[in-house]
């Protein structure tokens, strides 16, 4: 059964709500164990998702705008717990003209998205290569290829973490560690529900989306178990869009 994540276990960072939490639930109907990495314990609502789908989770707290303390704890699990299949959902987003945007804003966006992101992966990475297997899904963005409205950081950080999956797929893919991405087009999350409240974006977005509607943080669930499972052995250093065909408009 190539899609099925039977004895696997995988961390998923910031499953509190929206893409994480759908594919920690989706994780856990494939067979897979869940470490949940959050900056919060009180992660009840994905834990009982877990359950209902007959999984189970331990939860790890980290704040992502606290590299330094994403990384220890990522070295720690490294140390203690054989980790699969990582996936790097948490993420953030500041939205502000360029000129508005504030260093502060700025280094905390790069902090979530990428250097928290790099502090996990290097770790748990390093490990799986050790062990000469291992899975990596690093959720990118429609802004890893394009440069979206006033999220200057947000874009930066996305290219960037587009970038990381590319070199780390050649570095570890001798190793037997497939590392992907996949970027989510415009899904109905807290991440958007500002886009959503303004009645004109929501219906300009939602007219460009050839699918005709917003996704849902289920419709990336099954790229996300794809991209861990067996079935994606032979695919490396990709970023799948999961966007409703945006990207081809
Ligand atoms: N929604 C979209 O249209 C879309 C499109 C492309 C890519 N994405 C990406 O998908 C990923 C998930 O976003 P989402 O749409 O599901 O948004 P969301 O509902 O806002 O969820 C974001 C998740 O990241 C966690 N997080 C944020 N800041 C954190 C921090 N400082 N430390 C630890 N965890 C933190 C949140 O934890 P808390 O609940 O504790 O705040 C939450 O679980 C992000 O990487 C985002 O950039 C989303």
């Amino acid at each position: 059964m190539t899609f099925s994540l039977e004895g696997r276990t995988a961390l998923v960072t910031g499953a509190r709500r929206g893409i994480g939490a759908a594919i920690a639930a989706g994780y856990a109907a494939a067979g897979a164990e869940l470490i949940l990495m959050a900056r919060d314990a009180a992660l009840e609502d994905t834990l009982e998702a877990i359950k209902q789908n007959g999984g189970e989770a331990t939860v790890i707290t980290a704040d992502f705008a606290d590299p330094a303390a994403v990384e220890k704890a990522a070295i720690e699990l490294a140390r203690t717990r054989q980790i699969d299949i990582l996936v790097n959902n948490a993420g953030t987003i500041r939205r502000a003209p360029a000129a508005e945007t504030t260093t502060a804003d700025w280094q905390h966006v790069i902090d979530v998205n990428l250097n928290s992101t790099w502090a996990v992966t290097r770790p748990i990475g390093a490990a799986m290569a050790e062990r000469r297997t291992g899975k990596i899904v690093t959720i990118a963005s429609l802004l890893s290829f394009q440069g979206g409205v006033t999220v200057p950081a947000y874009t930066a950080s996305k290219h960037a973490v587009a970038g990381l999956t590319r070199a780390l797929a050649n570095e570890w893919g001798p190793a037997g560690v497939q590392v992907n991405a996949i970027a989510p087009g415009y899904i109905s999350t807290d991440n958007t529900a500002e886009l959503r409240a303004d009645p004109a974006r929501e219906a300009a977005i939602r007219q460009r989306i050839p699918a005709g509607r917003w996704g849902r943080p289920e419709d990336v669930v099954g790229a996300a178990v794809f991209l861990a499972s067996s079935a994606a052995d032979y695919i490396n250093g990709h970023v799948l869009a999961v966007d409703g065909g945006w990207l081809s408009r």
